[in-house]
C-alpha cells in the first residue's frame, strides 16, 4: 500500500469513527434533553393555566372563555403544540381540546407515547377545584430529534468532504516531492553530470533530498579518487618494470656488455626491490582503509614504540651522519595498536633522516590538560616547497628526491585509525616538522 493511500485511509476510518461517536451519543443525549425540556415548559404552562382557572368557577364554558386568552398568554412561542385536559375534582374530564382516539389512548397509557404534566387548580381558600394536564406526543419530540440529527449529518458530510480534500492535498504535497526524489535518484549515475534536485518542501523529505545529494557526492569523490589511484599505482608500478624490462633485453641481446652486466643486474635487483616495496604498501594502505583490516588496541606506552622506531632507523642515521635526539618523557599507557604506530613514526623518521642535514629531533609531551598526547619529528632539512603541505599525505604524492609517495598515505592512515590528526609544517629556523596529535584512548 503507498503512504498516500494509507494516509487516506486513515483519515477516512477517522472520520467516519467520529461521526459514528458523535451521532450515537448525541442521539441519546439530545432524546433525553429534550423530554427533560418539554416536561419543564408543560409544567410551567400548566402552572399558569391552573392560575387562570383558579378564579373562576371550573365549567366546560368557563373554561373555554378562559382558554380563548391562551394566545395572550405567550405560550404560543412554544415549538411544540402541546395540547390540554382539564380534570374536576373528582377526575371528570371537564374541558378538552384532544381528539377522541388520542384521549382514550392517552387514558389507556399515559407513559407509553405522551410526556404529560399536572398541575393542581386551586381556589383562593386553597381547596382544590381540579387539575390542569397538558399532554405532548413523544413522536414529536422524536421528530425534532431527527431534525437536528439530519442537521448534525448534514454538516458532517461538509466537514468531512472538506477533511478529504485536505487530505488529497496533503497525499499530494508529501508523495510528490517523494516520487521525484525516487526518480531522482533511480537516473544517479557515477559517470556524467547530475542535476541538483530542487525540492521546495523543507520538511523531512527534503532532508532526505539533501542526504542524497550529501552522499551522491561522496561517492563521485570517492569513485573519482579510486580512479586517481589506480592511474597513480600503475604509473609507479610501470616505472621500476620498464627498468626491470629495459635492462633485461639489454643483457639478452648483447646491447650490454662485459662490466656492464652487472651494474644492469644490479639496477634489476634493486628496481625488482623498490617493486616490492611499492605493491607491499598499496596492499598495506588498501588493507588500513578497509574494513577487514580492524586495529588491534591495547594498553601500550607511547615512548617505547617511539624508542623502538628511532632503534630501527639507527642504522640509516648512523649512515648518513645524522644525530637522532629523542626528547620523550615516560607516558601512561593507551590504547595502541603496537605494530601500525610503529611503523606510522619509522616513515616520519625515514623522511626526516633523508632530508635533514646535521639533526632529528622526536619530541613528545602529554598536552597540559590531559586529554591527549602531542608528538613531534623535526629535522633541518630544506623543509616543505610552496604548497606541498597540503600533497604530502596524498598517495603516491613525492617531491623531488622522493620515493614512491605513499609512505605518508599510511602514516595519516594509521593516525587516523587510531582517532588522532596528523599535520605537516615548515620550521621557523628551516626543516620540517610533523606534529601528531593522539586523543589517547579512541573510541
Ligand atoms: N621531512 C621532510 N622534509 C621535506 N619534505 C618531506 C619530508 N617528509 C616528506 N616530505 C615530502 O613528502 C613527500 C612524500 O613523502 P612520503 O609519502 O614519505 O613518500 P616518499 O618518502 O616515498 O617520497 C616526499 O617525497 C617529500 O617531497
Ligand atoms: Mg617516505
Amino acid at each position: 500500500m503507498k503512504i498516500g493511500a494509507k494516509l487516506l485511509s486513515t483519515y477516512f476510518l477517522l472520520i467516519i469513527s467520529i461521526f459514528l461517536i458523535t451521532s450515537l451519543t448525541f442521539h441519546f443525549i439530545a432524546q433525553r434533553y429534550l423530554i427533560h425540556e418539554t416536561k419543564q415548559q408543560l409544567h410551567k404552562e400548566a402552572s399558569v393555566v391552573s392560575q387562570l382557572l383558579g378564579k373562576t368557577v371550573l365549567s366546560s364554558l368557563t373554561v373555554k372563555e378562559q382558554l380563548v386568552n391562551r394566545k395572550a398568554l405567550a405560550l404560543s412561542e412554544r415549538l411544540l403544540s402541546s395540547e390540554m385536559i382539564i380534570w374536576s375534582k373528582n377526575e371528570e374530564i371537564i374541558y378538552t381540546d384532544l381528539k377522541d382516539a388520542t384521549l382514550a389512548e392517552f387514558r389507556l397509557d399515559p407513559k407509553e407515547k405522551f410526556v404529560s404534566e399536572t398541575v393542581a387548580i386551586t381556589s383562593k381558600n386553597g381547596k382544590t377545584k381540579g387539575y390542569v394536564t397538558l399532554v405532548e406526543r413523544l413522536d414529536e419530540i422524536k421528530e425534532i430529534n431527527l431534525l437536528m440529527r439530519r442537521s448534525q449529518l448534514i454538516s458532517l458530510i461538509i466537514s468531512a468532504l472538506i477533511a478529504v480534500g485536505l487530505g488529497v492535498f496533503f497525499e499530494k504535497s508529501l508523495t510528490r516531492p517523494i516520487r521525484r526524489l525516487t526518480e531522482h535518484m533511480k537516473q544517479f549515475s557515477l559517470k556524467g553530470e547530475n542535476k541538483e534536485l530542487e525540492l521546495k518542501s523543507k520538511d523531512e523529505v527534503g532532508e532526505l533530498a539533501n542526504s542524497f545529494h550529501a552522499l551522491s557526492h561522496r561517492l563521485k569523490k570517492y569513485d573519482e579518487d579510486q580512479k586517481v589511484f589506480f592511474q597513480n599505482a600503475s604509473h609507479e608500478l610501470k616505472t621500476p618494470l620498464m627498468a626491470i624490462q629495459g635492462n633485461a633485453e639489454g643483457i639478452l641481446d648483447g646491447v650490454v656488455k662485459g662490466e656492464e652486466v652487472n651494474a644492469s643486474l644490479n639496477v634489476i635487483i634493486a628496481e625488482s626491490q623498490r617493486l616490492k616495496r611499492i605493491v607491499e604498501g598499496i596492499t598495506y594502505l588498501a588493507k588500513l582503509e578497509s574494513v577487514e583490516e580492524s586495529f588491534v588496541f591495547r594498553g601500550e606506552s607511547l615512548d617505547k614504540i617511539i624508542g623502538e622506531a628511532v632503534e630501527s632507523v639507527r642504522a640509516l642515521a648512523e649512515q648518513r651522519g645524522i644525530e637522532l635526539e629523542v626528547d620523550s618523557c615516560v607516558m601512561e599507557p593507551v590504547l595502541l595498536d603496537r605494530e601500525k604506530m610503529k611503523r606510522a613514526f619509522i616513515n616520519l623518521l625515514g623522511n626526516a633522516i633523508r632530508y635533514s642535514k646535521f639533526k632529528v629531533i622526536v619530541r613528545s609531551e602529554m598536552l597540559k590538560d590531559d586529554t591527549g598526547i602531542s608528538v613531534e619529528v623535526s629535522d633541518d632539512g630544506k623543509g616543505f616547497a610552496n604548497g606541498e603541505v597540503t600533497k604530502v599525505f596524498q598517495r603516491f604524492y613525492s617531491g623531488d628526491a622522493g620515493g614512491s609517495g605513499i609512505g605518508l598515505a599510511i602514516t595519516k592512515a594509521i593516525i587516523e585509525g587510531h582517532g588522532g590528526t596528523i599535520s605537516a609544517y615548515n620550521r621557523e629556523q628551516g626543516g620540517a616538522v610533523f606534529r601528531v596529535y593522539l586523543r589517547g584512548v579512541p573510541s
